[in-house]
């Protein structure tokens, strides 16, 4: 396709790599916001969100003029030919999608657009969306597209560049493929459809992976109880092609911007569907029950109660690769440790600032000072290159807690600290292993 004119409202980790990456495929991309501050930033070439190759993909938007940043959508859309929603939709109450800002976005500039132009949902948005929002513009000269995102955060320009599929969904079957056609130059499979079975793509996907993370997740408790190890469970279960090895990893929990929010969102739209989704609420429940598990490793690992405990944090993040904190697993475990009376010190690579319940720190080795336990709740890479037997001096105990079973337990003990990972045999001593 040659180039088109594109506008992107909402410059957020979703809108900023879509206007971003459009923009780097050759089409002539305006990105709105509504924070004066951010889009003077963003003009600037400053880019605020951890995203490895975004900064650079804006830099070079900006020099080569493909890509602009404004405040004002209404005057921005005036001449285009497909704009982006990528506005927030949080969860609302009752764990239903938000969609406030979608509907705000779209009576904002429904007098505007140009006919022909067509209305494009990457925000995850319950199904039924696109037709509500076409009913709500009242212009039958422009088509609504969903266009879901599957953009992992830390990796969003990678994904957007290489996806598995790119799924276009409308019930103006010209307007979807038209949408399709902005990404001809990535060669991934092209999915069109329906506007309903578009939407609804978004929200099986998530809610499979979360319900493939609770199970294995189970997995690993069975693990612990039949004397098992989920590492070479999960690498007997991913050879399997039908099951894959991606998403096998036990962790403290699920969580981040979108699985959370979308377990809820689907859980919901079954219900005013008139279905029950029980496995899905036992997703979200095995979630819980993870985070309390942990919970209880910790508690195991401080000598049995926590009040009074020092507890070393390190990792705050929902996953390594991220600044992101929101629905974070980590965080979650720890407001449970500061509920039940552990004193925190918690380092992040990527975090800094105030988090109420403990200290944050921007040494990892700090952490360890005077420390009963060491909880290990993101996989940032770095834990494993740090001085063990330098932390393990500095502790006050000699408990490890790997909730991502991240470090090499051999490494542990020869450092003189025990080491207790999830779904693996306790490591206390070399010849354990
Ligand atoms: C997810 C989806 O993958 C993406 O397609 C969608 O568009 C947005 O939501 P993201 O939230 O960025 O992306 O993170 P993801 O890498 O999917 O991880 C989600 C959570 O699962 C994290 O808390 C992560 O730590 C956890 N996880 C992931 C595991 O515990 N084990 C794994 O093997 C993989």
């Amino acid at each position: 396709m040659s180039s088109a004119r594109i506008v992107v409202i909402g410059t957020g980790y979703v809108g900023l790599t879509t206007g971003a990456c459009l923009a780097g495929l050759g089409h002539r991309v305006t990105c709105v916001d509504v924070d004066e501050a951010k889009v003077a930033r963003l003009a600037a070439g400053r880019v605020d969100i951890l995203e490895p190759g975004l900064a650079e993909l804006v830099g070079r938007g900006l020099t080569s003029g493909r890509l602009t940043f404004v405040v004002g959508a209404r005057a921005a859309v005036s001449d285009a030919e497909g704009v982006f929603l990528c506005v927030p939709t949080p969860m609302g109450a009752g764990g239903a999608a938000d969609l406030r800002a979608v509907e705000a976005v779209a009576a904002e500039i429904g007098d505007v657009l140009p006919p022909g132009c067509a209305l494009i949902t990457k925000s995850t948005v319950p199904v039924g969306t696109s037709r509500r929002i076409a009913d709500l513009l009242g212009r039958g000269d422009i088509p609504v597209v969903s266009n879901p995102e599957f953009l992992r955060e830390g990796t969003a320009v990678a994904d957007f560049l290489g996806p598995d599929r790119i799924v276009v969904g409308s019930d103006d079957r010209a307007a979807a493929e038209w949408v399709g056609g902005l990404y001809a130059d990535l060669a991934a499979p092209t999915v069109v459809a329906d506007a309903a079975s578009a939407e609804l793509v978004k929200y099986a996907a998530n809610c499979f992976l979360a319900m493939k993370l609770s199970y294995v997740n189970a997995i690993a408790e069975l693990c612990e109880r039949l004397g098992a190890d989920i590492t070479s469970v999960t690498e007997g279960m991913g050879h399997d092609r039908r099951i894959g090895r991606a998403f096998l990893k036990p962790g403290p929990g699920w969580g981040g911007s979108c699985l959370p929010k979308d377990t809820h969102a689907l859980l919901r739209i079954a219900e005013a569907a008139g279905y029950e989704f029980g496995m899905l609420t036992s997703a979200i429940d095995e979630n819980l029950a993870q985070r309390d598990r942990i919970v209880a490793k910790i508690a195991g690992a401080a000598g049995g109660n926590l009040a009074g405990a020092r507890i070393g944090v390190l990792g705050l993040a929902f996953k390594a690769g991220t600044n992101d904190l929101r629905d974070s697993p980590a965080l979650s475990v720890c407001s449970v440790l500061s509920a039940m009376g552990a004193e925190l010190t918690a380092y992040d690579p990527a975090v800094g600032g105030e988090i109420a319940g403990m200290t944050v720190v921007d040494d990892p080795y700090q952490v360890a000072k005077g420390a009963d336990v060491l909880v290990v709740l993101t996989e940032w890479d770095e834990f494993r290159k740090l001085d063990w037997s330098y932390l393990a001096e500095l502790m006050h105990g000699d408990a490890v807690v790997d909730t991502r079973n991240l470090l090499e337990p051999g490494v542990i003990l020869d450092a003189g600290l025990s080491w207790l990972g999830i779904g693996r045999p306790r490591a206390r001593e070399r010849v354990a292993l």
